[in-house]
């Protein structure tokens, strides 16, 4: 019996990095693009193929860190079960390493994979506890913010540590996702933000302030659908601000959020970890496709007109 699962990918609207010091952040599922896991029976072993990464191993002879190869094991252990003698085929329409959570959807359609494949359902809250653990590997400290919306595949008002929060969009709005290209792993921005945080401390403290009093004022805009639409722009274009002053922008996506501004945007910013990766636009939805198309004109390599709520 073949035995299929696939995840979303998602953005951040807001409050990223900042969430991993604590802070809240604001994510949403990107239901336009997907990771599929594909689990055949077979006559021996446990074989990885992942056509994306042009990659074709055995279980048994996956390095210790490597992702996939933890998660499955992770996995097996939740259920006490033995590596079954399966093919798991692995794609993604979500691009790899860009800010849309591909790493983490690959990690839950592992997992959702399995249950099925062993016929033991788990819960949403174990299957995000076990992709959080290999979001290790990708992000050195998580916040639990990726592994938390693409579980739940609903919208979330996030705070480390804490229950999940599900983010009612009381007003449907409309973004544009534009992809500069660059690939820029989670690990390394992170990484950056941590080591000047660790010599600027109450700079950086105060960045994070301000990014929360913006978290706070479009969690209140979203969920009770107040004000004109282009007030949730401009708190989105301030948190672009302060994401610069973090040293997390790129030249390649400061020119894609230009660009979205003067094609209409009402706000634009980088969605993510940055220094690469996805931006996000906040656009009418009649102006969708001339911003997309400006996107693309400046050098996006890929672009999603995604409605939330
Ligand atoms: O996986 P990315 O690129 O969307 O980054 C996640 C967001 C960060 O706040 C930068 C890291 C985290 O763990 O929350």
């Amino acid at each position: 019996m073949i035995t299929e699962a696939t995840a979303p990918g998602k953005i951040i609207l807001c409050g990223e990095h900042a969430v991993v010091y604590g802070r809240p952040a604001i994510a949403v599922p990107v239901s336009q693009v997907e990771a599929k896991a594909t689990l055949n029976p077979a006559k021996t072993g446990f074989r990885i193929i992942t056509p994306d990464l042009l990659r074709d191993y055995r279980l048994d002879s996956a390095p210790t860190d490597d992702p996939i190869a933890s998660i499955i094991n992770l996995t097996l252990a939740q259920f006490d079960e033995p590596p079954p003698n399966v093919t798991l085929e692995l794609t993604a329409t979500i691009p790899l390493g860009r800010g849309l959570g591909s790493g983490a959807a690959i990690s839950t359609v592992i997992v959702r994979v399995l249950a099925q494949f062993f016929n033991q359902p788990l819960n949403t809250n174990t299957v995000s506890d076990l992709v959080f653990e290999v979001e290790k590997l990708y992000h050195g400290t998580p916040s639990g913010i990726d592994n938390t919306v693409i579980a739940y595949q609903q919208p979330v008002y996030f705070v480390r540590g804490r229950p999940i929060q599900r983010l009612r969009v009381k007003r449907p709005f409309c973004l544009v996702i534009g992809d500069t290209g660059v690939v820029a792993p989670t690990l390394l921005a992170v990484g950056g933000v941590r080591e000047r945080w660790q010599t600027n401390r109450e700079q950086y403290e105060g960045y994070f302030d301000e990014i929360d009093g913006l978290v706070r004022q479009i969690r209140v805009i979203v969920e009770q659908g107040i004000g004109k639409p282009s007030a949730l722009g401009k708190l989105m274009n301030e948190n672009q601000e302060i994401l610069e002053q973090l040293g997390v922008s790129s030249p390649e996506l400061e020119r894609l959020v230009q660009v979205a501004r003067q094609a209409g945007a009402w706000g634009a910013k980088l969605s993510g970890a940055g220094q690469g990766g996805n931006m996000i636009a906040l656009v009418e939805p009649a102006q969708a496709n001339t911003v997309a198309h400006a996107l693309y004109q400046t050098g996006a390599t890929g672009v999603i007109i995604s409605q939330v709520g």
